[in-house]
């Protein structure tokens, strides 16, 4: 079935945790993995499917009203934030996002302070009221259940 099929992932990435998931579904699927902003509609028009992964901020999904506005034939998405899975609010990022329809799937990434620029920072601080330190949760497992329902 899906061999006839033309599929390409995009990615939303700040801190390369959305990328690394992005990269890791291209080479399960043997597909084309690109970042979001070096697409545009005429491109995407060939593709059967879309895959779109982007991080998370404040709830909403990095990307997605743009790939959206591409009118890909059809579209998934992945979402990638520091909430723990068990504790992530799915059912309100498909609200936010207006993602009803659209197969959707969350991972945790991760954070990385270095990249993510004194305003993210801030921002995390404020609202973890922590200040943010590196951590990594990416899991290549995790992309298992996505794979499959392309396949
Ligand atoms: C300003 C800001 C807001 C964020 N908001 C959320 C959020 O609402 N929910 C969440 O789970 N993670 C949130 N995060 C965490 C990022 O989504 C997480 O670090 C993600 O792994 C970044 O992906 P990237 O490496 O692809 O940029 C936020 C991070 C920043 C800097």
């Amino acid at each position: 079935m899906r061999s006839s099929m033309k599929i390409l992932v995009t990615y939303q990435s700040k801190t390369g945790f959305t990328k690394r998931y992005a990269q890791w579904i291209g080479e399960e699927l043997s597909c084309e993995c690109k970042e979001l902003t070096s697409v545009d509609a005429t491109q995407l028009a060939d593709y059967d499917l879309v895959i779109h992964g982007g991080w998370i901020m404040v709830g909403m999904v990095k990307g997605l009203e743009k790939v959206k506005s591409f009118q890909p034939r059809k579209l998934m998405v992945f979402g990638v934030g520091f909430t723990d899975e068990k504790e992530a609010d799915i059912k309100s990022w498909i609200e936010a996002n207006k993602l009803a329809g659209i197969p959707f799937f969350y991972y945790q990434g991760g954070m990385n302070p270095d990249k993510m620029g004194i305003v993210g920072k801030t921002m995390v601080k404020m609202a973890t009221k922590q200040k943010p330190e590196y951590v990594d949760y990416t899991n290549r497992d995790k992309i298992q259940e996505l794979v499959a329902a392309v396949k």
